[in-house]
């Protein structure tokens, strides 16, 4: 069990004309037993942080503290921390029981601790009847508990997952994903897990880390970042379907308008000056198809209908400046609609689910 801390964290890959910076000084606390997710676009270096933390990587400049303890010089078998990753790795040729053993007896540990440590994983990840078997005898959701069980039999201060679902078909996903928090909670293990999943980041994470270019973005739990989001990018990053954005100004007092000429009044702290261009936020399961007091009416010409039963997504667009296409909006509401594509529907966004953004810097979300 472990706390780590990564301090102005920086890495660069080449030299010279061909160096690139993918790292930008990160600041990171991760607590001890907590379960923490980085997401963030492909390319943003999610595994570039994982592979440094357990070092397979060597950072540029930075601190890396493990218990407190700067570990950047320490070779990646001495930081005592497993990584687990999108692809397995196990070896064809050894049989469950020899994967999992492998590491432990290439340290030199005695046979008898070897075979408590793997029957005791085995037994937590249910893999006791398959400990003969070969990994082409298996299927996705066995080898990945297999390469889950191998970092197990290690005690790892802390776990690293990059990705380890993704190769998994979505059932299967969901049943690993408990389990990958069962087995949090068991072990009660510091972990940070790397996923693209919407879902996973959600329910998983103790915390969420948002990356975005090499740098961190925003920190918080799942319901601050979804209630909370510091920034446009943050917003449009955490649910799904993605936030709608909407270019409007600030109009008198705190009144917003839009550029279909729709307004409706949203206190803000800052009360930007007349005029400002900002960007209004909401998410698709905050518009309604019923009118509400003070609510702000988009009109939208549909573009596509999904009936899912339970619910229904609409996509469309607003009026836009000339005749031209606006805006598209994508508004998810409850049970199921008759409308058909070519329709205009109005859904209502209320000023409290509302979020404002400054279009000026695309960033600052205006309170
Ligand atoms: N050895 C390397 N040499 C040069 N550039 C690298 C190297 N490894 C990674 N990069 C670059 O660093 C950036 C971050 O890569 P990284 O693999 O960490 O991204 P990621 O967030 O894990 O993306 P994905 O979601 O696609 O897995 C990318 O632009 C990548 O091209
Ligand atoms: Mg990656």
């Amino acid at each position: 069990m472990a706390s780590l801390e990564l301090k102005q964290l920086v890495k660069e890959f080449g030299s010279g004309a061909s160096m690139v910076r993918v790292i930008h000084g990160v600041d990171l606390q991760v607590n001890d037993g907590e379960f923490v997710v980085f997401v963030g676009p492909s390319g943003c270096g999610k595994s570039t942080l994982l592979r440094l933390i357990c070092g397979l990587e060597d950072a540029t400049s930075g601190d890396i503290l493990l218990d407190n303890e700067r570990v950047n010089d320490k070779r990646a078998a001495d930081r005592g921390l497993a990584m687990v990753f999108q692809s397995y790795a196990l070896y064809p040729h050894m049989t469950v029981y020899q994967n999992m053993a492998f590491g432990l007896e290439n340290i030199g540990t005695p046979k008898a601790v070897i075979e408590k440590k793997v029957g005791d994983a085995a037994k937590l990840l249910r893999l006791d009847a398959l400990l003969e078997r070969k990994p082409t005898q298996l299927s996705g959701g066995q080898r990945q508990r297999v390469a889950i069980g191998r970092a197990i039999v290690r005690e790892p201060k802390i776990f690293l997952f990059d990705e380890p679902l993704s190769n998994l078909d979505a059932e299967l996903r969901v049943s690993m994903r408990s389990e990958i928090t069962g087995l949090h909670r068991r072990l009660g293990a510091t972990m940070i897990y790397v996923t693209h999943d919407q879902v996973e980041a959600m329910t998983m994470a103790d915390k969420i880390v948002v990356l975005r270019a090499g740098k961190i973005e925003q920190v918080g739990s799942p319901l601050e970042l979804y209630n909370r989001p510091a920034n446009k990018f943050v917003a449009g990053f955490i649910g799904s379907p993605q936030m709608n954005f909407v270019p409007v100004h600030a109009g008198h007092g705190d009144t917003i308008v839009t550029a279909h000429n729709a307004s409706f009044t949203k206190p803000t702290q800052t009360r930007p000056a007349s005029g400002t261009e900002l960007t209004l936020g909401v998410r698709p399961e905050h518009l309604s198809l019923q009118a509400a007091d003070g609510a702000l009416a988009l009109p939208m010409t549909i573009t596509g209908v999904e009936q899912l039963g339970g619910h229904s997504l609409l996509y469309g667009t607003l009026p836009g400046a000339g005749g031209k296409d606006g805006p598209r909006i994508t508004a998810q509401v409850a049970g199921q609609v008759s409308t058909r594509i070519g329709d205009t529907a109005t859904v209502y966004a209320s000023a409290d689910t509302c979020h404002l953004f400054s279009t000026a810097d695309g960033e600052t979300v205006v309170r």
